[in-house]
């Protein structure tokens, strides 16, 4: 059995729930662009709002993390990863989670007590050392020369504000020489294989701590780096994960993976990481910003790499690389299984795109290169022949040669704010700050999803909802194309409810008065008891979390820009508020 099912049925077996993997682009959260660990798509959670699948939870998240993308090409750095975890939301607390941390190591994973070390936190001028974790490590036979008290390491946060605390880890001796007595963190034999986080606090803007209302646990372990562990690999590429996809890429360059590591390794992990964003619900394609920018420039430089490799790029290889990626996925992903045409026809597409300017631009780049770059030449390089500035300077580094990065960004903007003012204050009218924007595009979802119910039937239901600064994109289950006609209908339902200037009230409730009020949710027999619901006047009842406009007559003008299938039986929407 391999480690995800085992970690899963492990937490199973003892009263979690198994909750799927949020998608890798997160809904409704324009401030990050990708899901960088398990408990993201949590933070509402462990902030305190009841979770409709319980107080203990497990699962396998997608994760992508593309802040050193130019560390890819050594034996651990990988863009996407999927990291297993197990939660406490003000359920069990650090003995617990370390008891199961330290069973599941020592009892199905079978790692010898003798090769795993922690840390615990030492404290610090806000917060105390934590006995408690010490002491907890010390019963279970973790002799007190392998714990390491530190503070800057061992405390959680995922960005500058939100859920956090001290934290314990977890390390491997991963050598064949004698294990040291002492346990020194910094001694790179001893790798990080999982983290306990007691999530107890919340970090302000002001940088101050306060105590959350429940003390919640949360943990992640990183499935590449534990798999290779396990099977004794110390290049994780070279784990059961990686030497599928490697042992193709030998085959179709017909070079051996010894002495092409580096393009080898970014050729499997941008293509995998390609995959998975382009079979996420969120529908990225290729292009200049943001996911599509980063998705674009992963397959730009998987394309060199190939070239380097000298495999005949207008071949499928492409194809071939990211379907035997997707056989060993689609069972744990079901999105990879439905997005499977998607997902080859996107990376085709960028194929043939940059392959057309790709021989031209590395003339180009020859031509230019017997001298540092300007950002003027990188701008061209650019905007001409498709390199994303990263891979100019890639280029230029291999040269020993540097690039006027912020140059290249001046020119940039300049060219921005040209083709800005010919398409000018589209979205702009009214909407005067993002929060804002989002907050009404969450509300027009709701009255959408009401409508939707009156034009087709009830058995419309929300199966995906994505919000950006421009527009609102709303999946449902509906087992047909919709007319222009219901579409027009939809429209204008909505806009009649706006301009009715319709009250929306919050209210939390218990669960079967939600239920019985005909309270519109996604998983209605898995909800806590307590649940929030937002009303919309009587024409719409969600249990959401918010954050919604006082009143209908904030949104403006709805419009449906289109409509199209998203997978079998599910049809997507994408509008605006002008
Ligand atoms: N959230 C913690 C981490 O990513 C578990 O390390």
């Amino acid at each position: 059995m391999n480690l995800k099912d085992l970690y899963i049925n492990y937490f199973v077996s003892k009263g979690h729930k198994q909750i799927p993997s949020a998608p890798v682009v997160p809904e409704n959260d324009p401030s990050v662009l990708f899901n960088t660990a398990g408990m993201q798509p949590l933070i509402p959670y462990l902030m305190g709002q009841p979770h409709p699948y319980g107080t203990r939870l497990t699962d396998y998240q997608k994760c992508i993390r593309t802040n050193d993308l130019d560390n890819i090409g050594d034996t651990y750095h990988h863009t996407f990863f999927e990291m297993l975890g197990n939660w406490s939301l003000g359920d069990y607390f650090k003995n617990e989670a370390i008891e199961m941390s330290f069973e599941f190591l020592t009892k199905v994973l079978n790692i010898p007590v003798e090769r795993l070390a922690v840390t615990v936190f030492a404290g610090n001028d806000i917060l105390p050392f934590d006995e408690e974790a010490y002491n907890k490590w010390i019963s279970l036979g973790i002799p007190k020369e392998r714990i390491a008290k530190t503070s800057l390491d061992n405390f959680w946060i995922a960005g500058e504000t939100g859920p956090c605390g001290p934290d314990s880890e977890m390390f491997y001796f991963r050598s064949n020489d004698s294990i040291p007595t002492v346990f020194d963190p910094e001694d790179n034999r001893w790798v990080e294989i999982w983290n306990d986080v007691f999530m107890g606090y919340e970090k302000m803007e002001d940088g101050s701590i306060r105590e959350l209302p429940k003390k919640n646990v949360d943990t992640g372990m990183g499935v590449e780096r534990t798999v290779a562990i396990l099977e004794g690999k110390t290049d994780n590429y070279t784990s059961s994960i990686w030497m599928p996809v490697i042992n193709l890429i030998e085959e179709i360059s017909k070079k051996p993976y010894e002495g092409n590591e580096k393009s080898m390794r970014i050729i499997a992990d941008h293509l995998r990481t390609a995959v998975f964003i382009l079979a996420d619900p969120a529908g990225i394609k290729p292009s200049n910003t943001d996911q599509g920018y980063i998705l674009r420039r992963l397959i730009r430089r998987a394309i060199r790499h190939a070239k380097n490799l000298e495999i005949d790029i207008n071949s499928n290889w492409e194809e071939i690389i990211a379907s035997k990626i997707m056989d060993n996925y689609e069972n744990y992903y079901s999105e990879i299984k439905d997005n499977r045409n998607v997902v080859l026809e996107g990376l085709k597409n960028e194929k043939i795109k940059f392959n057309r300017t790709l021989e031209k631009g590395l003339r180009e780049f020859e031509k230019v290169s017997n001298k540092n770059i300007d950002g003027e030449t990188a701008f061209h390089l650019f905007d001409t022949y498709g390199f994303p500035l990263e891979l100019t300077e890639e280029l230029a580094k291999e040269k020993g040669l540097s690039v006027d990065t912020e140059g290249y960004k001046q020119k940039f903007k300049e060219h921005q704010e040209l083709s800005r003012t010919a398409s000018a204050g589209k979205f702009k009218g009214g909407l005067s700050s993002h929060s804002e924007i989002e907050t009404k595009y969450h509300t027009a979802t709701h009255l959408l999803n009401a409508a939707l119910k009156l034009v087709i039937d009830n058995n419309v239901h929300q199966k995906g909802s994505n919000i950006t600064e421009e527009r609102m994109r709303f999946d449902f289950s509906c087992d047909h194309k919709l007319s222009e006609e219901e579409i027009k209908k939809a429209e204008d339902i909505v806009n009649n409810w706006i301009s009715e200037g319709l009250d929306v009230r919050c209210d939390e409730m218990k669960k079967e008065d939600a239920i019985a009020s005909g309270a519109e949710c996604m998983f209605i027999e898995k909800y806590p008891d307590i649940v929030t619901v937002y009303s919309i006047g009587d024409v719409s009842k969600e249990l959401c979390g918010g954050p919604h406009v006082k009143n209908t007559s904030e949104l403006g003008h709805f419009k449906i820009v289109k409509e199209e299938a998203s997978s079998a039986g599910v049809r997507r929407i994408k509008a605006v508020l002008e």
